[in-house]
């Protein structure tokens, strides 16, 4: 079991976007093999803080996941238009 835990800082006022593109992003990973749930928390006092808890059964499934051209997409998306800073990612095996 895999559980990564990722904090994003999206830029003020991008805040639907993001939440958007996760509901996409967690609707294609609803059909993913391996991938158990994922979770998006706002920090009640900074609602451009975010976390991304990500729960797999398979570290193979995880690793196609995030080397994926479709993630490539997602994260080049964030990283140009969406995110204040480069998200910090810690990864728990169990
Ligand atoms: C269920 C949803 C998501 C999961 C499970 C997830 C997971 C991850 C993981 C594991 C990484 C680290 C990848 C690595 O080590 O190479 C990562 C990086 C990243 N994610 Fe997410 N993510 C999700 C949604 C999003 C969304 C919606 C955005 C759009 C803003 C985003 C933007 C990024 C960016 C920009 C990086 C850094 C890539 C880099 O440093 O090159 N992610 N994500």
């Amino acid at each position: 079991m895999i559980t990564v835990g990722m904090n994003y800082h999206v830029i003020a006022g991008k805040q639907q976007d993001f939440k958007e593109k996760f509901s996409a992003v967690l609707a294609a990973l609803r059909t993913a093999k391996g991938h158990t749930s994922s979770t998006l928390w706002n920090e009640v006092a900074d609602d451009t803080s975010y976390m991304i808890t990500s729960e797999w059964s398979d570290e193979q499934a995880f690793l196609d996941f995030i080397h994926s051209q479709a993630f490539k997409d997602v994260t080049t998306w964030g990283k140009e238009q969406i995110l204040a800073s480069r998200p910090q990612h810690k990864i728990y095996k169990h």
